[in-house]
């Protein structure tokens, strides 16, 4: 039996959407994943065609290009296409709970119209910039600057490990415009990749997600229209930490379709491959890694649900959903890692070889730890939120 009491939590279009990423993954992506990780590209044909599917703006009303449905659906369909790749799951996850996310809750109904649209529809790519050089974890700690000049503000400074930073057509920049205040003098920008002053950096060579392309960002003198400023001056750093809120369901969905994966190949080889004259999962050592891998799969199953239907919640009530976010995003991805592992380790030889999905599996958990948060600052928050604490 598989999902338990999940499974009757879904409605009609929820397994509507699941079943398409499903078929999708299978049909679509399968075939190519192994080629883009080997080659390191962007893959634009399959991300095109996830748009044409919904999968670029699943919660987005259908009036601004997306597929109108709920958080649920977008994690069931993220974590079909994250048990085929990951890669493919980073690209949709930054689409949809980063970019399209932060401008259906804090845009303008302009903002919504151009950016929106274009991205929930899969027209075009979206990027969030918070990270830089020397600020990853420490975020308000940011060096850019964006100088107010009559109708515009000018840019300045350097963004670093920005997912489809090589390809994104637009991308959410968080500026200070007030340093003396602190996080509270940072502000967030929509800006659009093709204006002057707008330069990509080189593509970072990664372990993992290699098919997801990421890379410095820096603005020289970068002009922006101030009604492309999202949200109010001062804002910006809330904004990016309620963003994030949502963001890290995303990769505690793509987490969890990882470590489905990779269980999906172990199960079947347990009793299938034979050592010593007797399937492999009779032995306890290899038999139990099925138990801890199922059972890890399925609490972070609860705890990712558990976080979509927060979420949702929060639509009507205004209440934050961090601390379920927080949850699902660590344990989700701790789980990956382990399966994973587990599944290479069961695998042997076969699990090493790039003959089978598994290494890659493997290379591509590991970024779930780190981005958006890494497991320690996930840690951090959650003791916050519990004890009130200020933990650092
Ligand atoms: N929602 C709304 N507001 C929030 C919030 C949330 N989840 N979390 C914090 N805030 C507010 C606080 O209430 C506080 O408000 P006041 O100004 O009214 O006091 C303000 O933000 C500052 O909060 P903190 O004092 O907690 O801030 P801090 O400096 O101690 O930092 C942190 C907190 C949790 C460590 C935060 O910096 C953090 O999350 N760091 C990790 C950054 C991160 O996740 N980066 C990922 C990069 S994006 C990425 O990876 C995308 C990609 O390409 C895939």
């Amino acid at each position: 039996m598989s999902h338990y009491v999940f499974e009757h939590l879904l409605q009609e279009e929820h397994r509507m959407i699941r079943d398409a990423a499903r078929e999708f993954a299978e049909q679509e992506i399968a075939p190519v994943a192994a080629k883009y990780d080997a080659e390191e590209t962007f893959p634009l044909e399959t991300v095109r065609k996830m748009g044409e599917m919904g999968f670029m703006g699943i919660e987005v009303p259908e009036e601004y290009g997306g597929a109108g449905l709920d958080t649920l659906a977008y994690v069931l369909a993220l974590e079909e296409i994250s048990k085929v790749d990951a890669a493919h799951g980073t690209i949709m996850s930054v689409n949809n709970s980063l970019f399209n996310h932060a401008i259906m809750t804090f845009g303008t109904e302009e903002q919504k119209r151009k950016y929106v649209t274009a991205v929930a529809s899969g027209q075009a790519i979206g990027a969030y910039a918070l990270t830089e050089p020397s600020s990853g974890s420490d975020a308000a700690n940011m060096r850019t600057r964006a100088v107010r000049e009559g109708d515009v503000y000018v840019i300045n400074g350097r963004k670093s490990w920005i997912t489809s930073g090589p390809v994104a057509d637009y991308v959410i920049v968080f500026a200070m415009t007030d340093p003396e205040k602190r996080h509270r003098g940072i502000t967030a920008f929509i800006v659009e990749a093709d204006w002057p002053g707008f330069i990509r950096g080189k593509q970072e060579e990664k372990m993992g997600i290699r098919a997801s392309a990421t890379s410095e960002l820096s603005f020289e003198n970068l002009r922006v229209p101030v009604e492309n400023r999202l949200g109010e001056e001062g804002q910006g750093f809330k904004i990016a930490m309620a963003v994030l809120d949502a963001g890290r369901i995303g990769i505690a969905a793509q987490a969890l379709g990882i470590a489905e994966g990779a269980y999906a190949y172990s199960r079947r080889y347990v009793t299938e491959r034979v050592a010593f004259g007797k399937p492999i999962g009779e032995f306890q050592g290899t038999g139990f890694k099925i138990a801890d891998m199922k059972t890890r799969i399925e609490a972070a199953r609860g705890l990712v649900y558990n976080a979509a239907l927060a979420k949702e919640r929060a639509r009507q009530t205004g209440e934050r959903y961090t601390l379920a976010a927080s949850m699902a995003k660590l344990f989700a991805s701790e789980t990956a890692v382990f399966c994973t592992w587990a599944a290479v380790q069961i695998h042997g030889g076969m699990g090493y070889s790039r003959e089978l999905p598994i290494e890659r599996f493997y290379r591509d958990a590991k970024i779930t730890e780190i981005y958006e948060g890494t497991s320690e600052i996930q840690r951090l928050v959650i003791t916050r939120l519990e004890t009130g604490l200020r933990l650092l």
